[in-house]
């Protein structure tokens, strides 16, 4: 785990309030992996206090990039930053997806901005058959940067598929179910907990990369726990333990 003081050297505005940021950090992307994350600090000053976590959306010989969508405060001020300032980052942290078992095709499921890890996915992923399943509440929430062979779902019907991304999986699962596949989902937890259901009723390798209110970022302040279903009473840290977990390891509320 480094700290690090990256300079921002690309700064683009993918529309709707998504920006993608190129940071400088030879140390944090020698290291990083697709599905770890980034905690950074958001100001100067103590206002916010809390640094803000950020999935590595992909990265490029000495730099990583990160796309974030601005929520409040602190992805405002660090959508502020322009080229030739710095940001105040820690990483790599957590755990994040594990591609070194037998599959055939990667399935990406993506809601919203849980888009936002799977460039770097696809990147390490080279010569796997890849589909993509991307979903948002509008076809102005869909974020189609870094993926491959795509299907679109829409809440509003605005654009591809009417319905959310899982029923769009889930209709499209009898064509490719002989593909060996696996899944790789990221987004808002109500869409992760259906494709998690679908996928242990179907016996499908699956993993999530879940989402939560964070501080330290790494393990210390106990404020990120997740229910595992390996003990009972027992507890995960997605910080530590995750982001990224296996879809039977972990109960999603
Ligand atoms: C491991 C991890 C990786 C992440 N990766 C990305 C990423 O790559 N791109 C990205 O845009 N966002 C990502 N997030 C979410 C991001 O950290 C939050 O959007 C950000 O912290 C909001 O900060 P803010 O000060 O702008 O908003 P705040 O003022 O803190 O909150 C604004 C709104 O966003 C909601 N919110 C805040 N934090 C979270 C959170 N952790 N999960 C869901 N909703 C939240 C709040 O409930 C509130 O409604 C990630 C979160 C985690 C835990
Ligand atoms: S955020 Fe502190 S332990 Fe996870």
């Amino acid at each position: 785990m480094f700290i690090s003081n990256a300079n921002v050297t690309e700064r683009k505005d993918l529309g709707h309030n998504i920006v993608l940021l190129k940071l400088f950090s030879p140390e944090i992307a020698s290291r990083i992996n697709p599905g770890e994350f980034l905690n950074i600090k958001v100001s100067e000053n103590s206002f916010p206090l809390l640094r803000r976590p950020f999935s590595v959306c992909d990265v490029e010989d000495e730099s990583i990039y990160i796309m974030f969508h601005i929520a409040g405060e602190g992805t405002r001020l660090i959508a502020s930053k322009q080229i030739g300032g710095a940001l105040d980052i820690i990483g790599p942290l957590g755990k994040g997806f594990n591609f070194d078992d037998d599959f055939e095709t990667a399935v990406f499921i993506a809601g919203g901005i849980g888009a936002a890890p799977f460039p770097y996915l696809k990147k390490k992923l080279n010569g796997k058959r890849i589909r993509s399943f991307i979903g948002g509440r509008s076809k102005e929430s869909i974020i189609e940067y870094g993926f491959e062979n795509i299907q679109i779902a829409t809440d509003d019907g605005s654009r591809g598929f009417h319905g959310n991304v899982v029923q769009l999986f889930k209709n499209e699962y009898p064509n490719i179910q002989n593909e060996k596949i696996k899944l790789f989902a990221c987004g808002p937890t109500p869409m992760l907990k259906a494709i998690q259901e679908f996928a242990l009723e179907q016996n499908i390798n699956c993993e999530i990369s879940t989402e939560c209110a964070m501080a330290c970022g790494f393990g210390i302040c106990q404020g990120c726990p997740i229910e595992s279903t390996k003990n009972e009473n027992q507890y995960s840290l997605v910080c530590k333990d995750g982001p990224v977990f296996n879809a039977k390891d972990v109960v999603l509320k």
